[in-house]
């Protein structure tokens, strides 16, 4: 296994709507493990495969932020159905360091997704769980959280995104 380079914004990868996963191979499964080793040495709670710059519907979460290490939620094609409820709560991204606010989730969700043979299963989610999940799923279609906020959260946003333009070019 091995770690991999997280994109920053403004990568232009990380706004890429990224096609499903077609081939369930020992490649697949050796990206899965290295995004698992890659979450973890970043201390995230979930990765999705574009922000290891590789343009597929992969995501791995782990709300015990790597505590426990087998306990990596492996996404393959997620799917999320039946949103409920709606939760004001603090968000952060690998791909957008030193920036945190708060985002509107819904409390619970279903998902329905494959694992890395190509099995399909389906799961519940509810809180934080519920809440990463919907963040991967953005990012799989090239949505990042900012894109959600509005007003006075939305200007803090875009200050700190300019910043990291600008740091981008430098
Ligand atoms: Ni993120």
């Amino acid at each position: 296994m091995s770690v991999m380079p997280i994109l920053l914004y403004p990568d232009p990868v990380l706004r890429v709507r990224c096609p499903e996963v077609t081939v369930f191979d020992d490649g697949l499964r050796k990206l899965a493990a290295d995004m698992v080793e890659t979450m973890h040495a970043a201390v995230g709670v979930g990765l999705a495969a574009s922000q290891v710059g590789v343009e597929t519907r992969l995501a791995v979460i782990d709300v015990s932020v790597g505590e426990e290490e087998d306990d990596a939620l492996v996404l393959v094609n997620p799917v999320i159905d039946d949103p409920k409820g709606d939760e004001r709560d603090v968000e952060g991204c690998l791909s957008i360091p030193e920036f945190t606010e708060k985002v509107d989730r819904p409390t619970e969700i279903r998902v329905r997704a494959q694992d890395l043979e190509g099995a399909p299963f389906e799961l519940v989610a509810e809180g934080l769980l519920a809440r990463v999940i919907c963040h991967e799923v953005d990012h799989l279609d090239g949505v990042l959280f900012v894109d959600h906020l509005r007003g006075l959260r939305r200007e803090k946003a875009k200050r700190h995104l300019r910043r990291m333009r600008e740091e981008a070019i430098a």
